[in-house]
């Protein structure tokens, strides 16, 4: 299967505090699935055994259908792209451009290819104004696209998103999800970390909850928005559009406005 496979993977830190305790799952290529769960839940941990970055102490993660133990975090990063959480984390390059240049100029790519590579992914994440600048002279927002752009321009098949909707405005939001369409039209897998359930209802069809080291749940978003006992259980807010619905005594259960609105003035 072309995807990622993770098969019972645990991982500790060097304090010996466990983050992710057996975890198992499947995600196809192309997939667009969100990971939610409270702070803490170790869902960033889970997703940087994906690319290497954090290797599991038990169990097993295939990269398209490869055992990435064998593999080093260099070659990876030619299946699985990451973008941070904290964009501190993975910027070093004096320009916009030269970051998001990196990857390709480290695959060797011609200096003409590489440029093509850094057009197409800052048109994407609407960066090209900022291609000279210094990263850290951006607003966080903007620092976030930049990090986004350079995981795009490294042509991963699998890409996973950390938190990009954190500290995004309704404009970097509505990018965020152009983004995201564009890259499955594409054919990549898309696995994105949020804390906006909005978004999530919004963008994703297969959502995993994560709590406590575990995945608790993995069903399609409107199965999660209207387990209610499993939201509470991992202290993840309600859509306000479900919950009014409930209170309402709605038949189906809806998880849009728009479609609140159909169920109101259907006939
Ligand atoms: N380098 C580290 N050393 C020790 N413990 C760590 C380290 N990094 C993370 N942890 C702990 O591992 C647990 C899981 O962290 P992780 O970052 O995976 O959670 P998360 O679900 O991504 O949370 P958030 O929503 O806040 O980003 C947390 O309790 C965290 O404090
Ligand atoms: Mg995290």
């Amino acid at each position: 299967m072309e995807g990622i496979r993770v098969e019972n993977a645990s991982y500790s830190y060097d304090n010996g505090y466990i983050a992710v305790d057996n975890v198992s799952l499947e995600i196809k290529k192309g997939e667009n699935l969100a990971i939610i769960g409270q702070n803490g839940a170790g869902k960033t941990t889970l997703v940087k055994m994906f690319n290497g970055l954090l290797r599991p102490q038990k169990g097993k993660i295939y990269v398209d259908n490869e055992d990435v133990s064998n593999l080093t975090v260099a070659q990876i990063s030619r299946k699985v792209g990451y973008v941070f959480q904290n964009p501190g984390e993975q910027i070093f390059n004096p320009t916009v451009y030269d970051e998001i240049a990196y990857t390709p100029r480290y695959f060797k790519l011609k200096e003409k290819e590489v440029a093509q590579k850094v057009q197409d992914a800052a048109e994407l994440c609407n960066i090209i104004d900022y291609l000279k600048l210094n990263p850290y002279d951006l607003p966080f927002s903007l620092r976030k696209f930049v990090t986004i752009a350079s995981v795009i321009a490294m042509g991963t098949e699998h890409i996973i998103l950390d938190e990009p909707t954190a500290g995004q405005d309704l404009f970097g939001l509505e990018q965020q999800k152009k983004i995201i369409k564009e890259l499955l039209k594409r054919g990549k897998t898309v696995i994105t970390i949020t804390h906006d359930m909005e978004f999530v209802a919004e963008n994703f069809s297969r959502v995993i909850v994560m709590t406590d080291k575990k995945i608790v749940a993995d069903k399609n978003k409107r199965a999660i928005f209207w387990d209610f006992e499993i939201l509470k259980k991992s202290s993840i807010k309600q859509l306000y559009v479900s919950m009014l619905a409930k209170e309402l005594a709605m038949k189906n259960n809806v998880i849009s406005i728009d479609e609140f609105i159909h169920e109101v003035t259907k006939k």
